[in-house]
């Protein structure tokens, strides 16, 4: 089967629905996404997006906020351009029907996090993303030009210089293999315009409070068509994620600190002024290691997060969803502190996009997680995610809508997906334990804290995984697990890599071989070229 269409959109988390919302009067889009339409980090988000909506508050404050949490890596220009758009990209998801919590007098309620100098954050209660998806969606599906395909997991991108079979200077994105899993059919999509909008890596680890999608496809299948990478050691880890067995690292949201949440040891020692002046409000990656060091000094299984003092009203009335959710894992937060411990949370690297948010591949770009803009430098500053998505994608519509009238050299003929002499596996336990065994080594050897020694054992033991996928992906016929495995692999491979080649100390990478930061030597982004891959299809 094929399709042939405008605009072809992965992912349906804020970035991949708001662009197709910008570009869908002026074009076909197919929007593409591996399970149901609102499954995506977006649906998890609770805290908000910051913007600068209040007169005490300006664009250069929010821009400094964002470079201080990047550890001066971020990129002032983009920094500048995401801060300065951002007001009316929020507009535009107010004019989409995105709800957000109002005070008593009727104005928008600003909230803080962790990194903010002022109260920036705009918020529905405590489930933001919800409110954003759940109007996304609704928009979605009522645009006649917008056509669902849900259930369906990309599997490469087809490019010009694939289809030809030729090595080109500049490479051109004409669309991508995608395999609808109820039908189990790969079908070939072509597109002017590729957008990858598939989220981040969460799950590359063994802790995350990302959502079982987030398995990396966007870094995996754009890098092995051979667009670059960029700054893929950056993993931030949540510092607040509640220590459950049943809970499934689930997320508590740094509003809680913001609004007066202190963190605590067992014995009731509060201990972030230790650590910084910002005391619980410090940047993530400060707070992270901080509970790390005392859980590692005291040999203690969490720390504790406690909100009780502002009382039973305040508690329930801003945040419900996690009220509630404690509870139904019998606690009370009310009255007692939350288990809480770090968990895999954002990818801060991914596909080098320039600022239009146009990979080093014509024609396909890269919005949200999926992306490496600039923004976000060692360290995303708390609640710039939703911004960077919305914003990206808001300018990226806007650039190949402008492009969509363009004279351009006629798409060479896509051929169908050709499986080889793949057959049905009857070892799908080798899938089951490769997940596993990579998201253990990530955990245990390329975590809150590294060593040369722990990433080059991480390495050795994920090419050897690698080698192994890679045989049984031609052998077999591809499914959807196996797709992802492949994909998690991939993106792995690409943060150690990254890791082992910055020998300092920013932001999220805290390496103890080289404890401390040089400006001299590593103030620059880590870049890994595409790989051209030559896979199946
Ligand atoms: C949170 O609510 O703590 C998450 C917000 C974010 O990661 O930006």
């Amino acid at each position: 089967m094929r399709v042939t269409t405008d605009f072809l959109i992965i992912g349906s988390g804020i970035a991949g629905l708001s662009y197709a919302l910008k570009v869908a009067d002026r074009g076909t889009v197919s929007l593409v996404t591996k399970r149901d339409i609102d499954v995506s980090a977006t649906q998890l988000a609770q805290g908000g997006i910051a913007t600068v909506f209040s007169d005490k508050d300006s664009f250069s404050s929010h821009a400094e906020d964002t470079m201080v949490a990047g550890a001066q890596l971020s990129n002032p220009e983009i920094v500048d351009l995401v801060v300065e758009v951002g007001p009316e990209a929020i507009d535009d998801l107010i004019n989409w029907g995105v709800k957000f919590s109002r005070n008593e007098d009727n104005q928008y309620d600003l909230t803080r996090e962790g990194g903010h100098s002022h109260r920036r954050i705009l918020h529905a209660k405590d489930a933001t993303g919800r409110e954003i998806e759940r109007a996304l969606v609704e928009a979605a599906l009522k645009h006649p030009n917008i056509t669902l395909y849900q259930d369906h997991i990309a599997v490469d991108l087809i490019t010009e210089s694939k289809v030809l079979h030729k090595k080109l200077t500049k490479d051109r994105c004409l669309g991508a293999y995608i395999l609808d899993k109820k039908n189990n059919e790969v079908v070939a999509f072509g597109a002017q315009f590729t957008i990858l909008a598939t989220g981040g890596a969460g799950k590359v680890y063994f802790f995350t409070c990302n959502p079982d999608i987030a398995t990396g496809d966007g870094i995996a299948i754009g890098w092995r068509a051979g667009a670059t990478v960029a700054n893929m050691e950056f993993m931030q880890f949540h510092p607040t994620t509640l220590y459950h067995p049943k809970a499934k690292s689930f997320l508590i949201s740094e509003a809680v600190r913001g609004e007066g949440g202190i963190l605590r040891r067992g014995d009731d020692y509060a201990f972030m002024p230790d650590y910084h002046e910002l005391k619980d409000l410090a940047p993530r990656d400060i707070v992270a290691r901080a509970i790390d060091n005392e859980m590692k000094k005291s040999g203690a299984d969490c720390v504790f997060l406690d909100i009780t003092h502002k009382g039973a009203d305040f508690i329930k009335h801003h945040f419900p969803m996690i009220y509630e959710t404690c509870l139904g894992f019998g606690i009370d937060m009310t009255r007692e502190p939350i288990p809480v411990v770090p968990a895999t949370h954002y990818l801060c690297g991914g596909l080098s996009v320039d600022k239009n948010g146009e990979t080093s591949i014509d024609n396909l770009f890269a919005i949200g997680e999926v992306a490496c803009t600039g923004l976000h430098g060692a360290n995303r500053l708390a609640s710039n995610s939703l911004l960077e998505g919305v914003v990206f994608a808001k300018i990226a519509a806007a650039v190949s809508l402008s492009r969509l009238g363009e004279q351009l050299p006629p798409n060479p003929a896509i051929p169908p997906w050709d499986c080889g002499k793949a057959t049905n596996s009857d070892e799908e336990v080798i899938v089951a334990h490769n997940w596993d065994e990579i998201r253990r080594c990530m955990w245990n050897y390329v975590g809150i804290v590294r060593s040369d020694k722990r990433l080059e054992r991480a390495m050795s033991r994920i090419m050897l995984i690698q080698e192994e996928i890679d045989e049984y992906y031609w052998d077999f016929l591809i499914t959807s697990d196996l797709i992802e495995l492949r994909n998690i692999t991939t993106v792995a491979r690409l943060i150690v890599q990254s890791a082992l080649s910055r020998h300092e100390s920013r932001g999220l990478h805290y390496t103890i071989d080289y404890p401390d930061r040089d400006d001299q030597n590593f103030h620059r982004d880590t870049i890994i070229p595409g790989a051209r891959y030559s896979g199946k299809g």
